[in-house]
């Protein structure tokens, strides 16, 4: 006789059509199959603590709607088929990667210092009293804002004491929670450099915000440009712009601050993936050169993983107490148990030696990938310094982005297209991710990007126009 499991709660009343329904739910499920023999009405009633008489007019209304058979001499049945058909599989996942990724800004989530993460973990948890898994200072843990500020005074040469920095969940936090303190001061006007990140733009329109968009050259943000707009807040990426590649040149940086500090304009530096250069030291952030005029973002999303959203702000003084409480509200603080493993990770040196090891490897891929482009696209231009994740790469004039897009997911390649990215219209140009495939991988993926370029009728193969 099969064993069931029937939900019956007798503080909710009528429990002879509580027992009709799940009896009936098991049957369409397919958890009763066809044939399968019920307990008898006096087993299940003494089962279920339910009179003998539930349990036959239960039977007899599922009899009578077809669920149910009586054979005389073994019982009462499950009909066939009255279960609903099995469930479909789950249609594909619009969502999975390409088999050759060429996304920009992804770092190699296989690189991820598992062991040298669990280990922290398991360090910084033996250490912890109690009382530290409550709630911490929303500002972020002491010793994790003393770690960052070493840090981030040593490679970004940032100017911040401990006080000044702030644990985030990313810097997504960061921009969505200074919009929203920034908008408590008063009217403001947002500056971004185009072309920009579209992650970025589209969290700025999610806030209410529709930025200007100030042309980006060789050397970086077009400062006069930008005093031509207005804009009492611009955010830049200074190290490494997202995506063309290339520096904010030192007259520039001046410029910059020399705008925001007359202007009385607050400049927001996204140090998106400043760990990453490779041709040279990367430049210090904008930050240490002017504190008071630049708030400073930054996140493991691209060291580490996205996944662990954690983050830092660095902010002027007259921001910061605003920031706290706006981080507050938000969300009364980031993961106490990430941010004492990243403390941990920061202090025995295990986060410096992973940017090591992942740093030689991306070196490597972003080398692997501009050659490759160089020999099978020699009409397309790599421009951008050797830094971070992706490269970008202009497609010869006239070729239709889009297209080539397209082409490039026929061949199961994803490719980024720079149009989206931009405010006013540019150059044709794709942003290409080098920090997931290995060298052979990129160097096949290129291949796949050339017949995707031909097939979009352009002419990166054979020359420009
Ligand atoms: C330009 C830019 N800034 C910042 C981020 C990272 O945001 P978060 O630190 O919130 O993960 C990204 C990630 O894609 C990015 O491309």
């Amino acid at each position: 006789m099969t064993e069931l499991f029937v939900p019956v709660d007798h503080a909710l009343g009528d429990l002879t059509g509580q027992l009709t329904r799940a009896l009936r739910g098991a049957v369409q499920g397919g958890r009763l199959a066809a044939g399968a023999r019920l307990p008898s009405t006096r087993a299940l009633a003494a089962q279920l603590g339910l009179s003998r008489g539930v349990v036959v007019e239960c039977y007899a209304q599922l009899v009578a709607e077809g669920y149910l058979v009586g054979v005389r001499g073994s019982g009462t049945r499950v009909a066939a088929g009255v279960a609903r058909p099995p469930a479909q599989e789950p249609p594909a996942d619009p969502d999975r990667p390409p088999g050759h990724d060429l996304k920009p800004g992804t770092p190699d989530l296989a690189a991820f210092p598992r062991a040298a993460w669990l280990a922290a973990t398991r360090r910084a948890l033996t250490a912890a009293q109690h009382g530290r898994l409550g709630y911490g200072d929303p500002a972020g843990l002491p010793e994790l804002r003393a770690e960052l500020a070493g840090h981030l005074g040593r490679v970004r040469a940032a100017a911040a004491g401990p006080g000044e920095v702030t644990v985030i969940a990313g810097v997504a936090q960061g921009l969505s929670l200074l919009v929203r303190v920034l908008a408590a001061r008063g009217p403001q006007r947002y500056a971004v450099e185009d072309p920009c990140s579209p992650g970025t733009l589209a969290l700025l329109r999610a806030h209410g915000v529709e930025p200007v968009g100030v042309p980006v050259d060789r050397d970086g943000l077009d400062v006069a440009a930008l005093a031509a707009t207005g804009a009492t807040v611009v955010l830049v990426t200074p190290a490494h712009q997202y995506p063309t590649g290339v520096v904010l040149a030192p007259a520039r940086r001046a410029e910059l601050i020399a705008w925001a500090r007359e202007s009385g304009a607050l400049v927001v530096e996204d140090d998106y993936d400043a760990e990453f250069r490779y041709d040279r030291e990367p430049v210090g952030c904008l930050q240490g050169l002017a504190p008071d005029s630049v708030v400073h973002l930054g996140s493991l999303s691209k060291s580490l993983a996205p996944a662990l959203r954690l983050g830092w702000a660095v902010l002027p003084g007259p921001l910061a107490a605003d920031f706290h409480h706006a981080k507050r509200y938000a969300d009364l603080g980031t993961g106490v148990i990430e941010q004492l493993t990243f403390a941990e990770l920061l202090s025995g040196g295990g986060y410096d030696r992973h940017l090591r090891t992942v740093r030689a490897v991306y070196r490597r891929r972003r080398d692997a990938l501009a050659d490759a482009l160089r020999s099978a696209l020699p009409a397309t231009e790599v421009r951008g310094v050797a830094a971070g994740l992706h490269l970008y790469l202009e497609l010869p004039p006239g070729t239709a982005e889009e297209a080539v897009v397209a082409a490039a997911l026929e061949r199961d390649l994803r490719v980024e297209p720079v149009g989206p990215m931009r405010l006013s219209p540019g150059p044709p140009a794709l942003a290409l991710g080098f920090g997931v495939l290995p060298e052979r991988r990129l160097a096949r993926a290129v291949e796949l990007l050339a017949e995707a370029v031909d097939s979009a009728g352009g002419t990166g193969r054979t020359g420009r126009v």
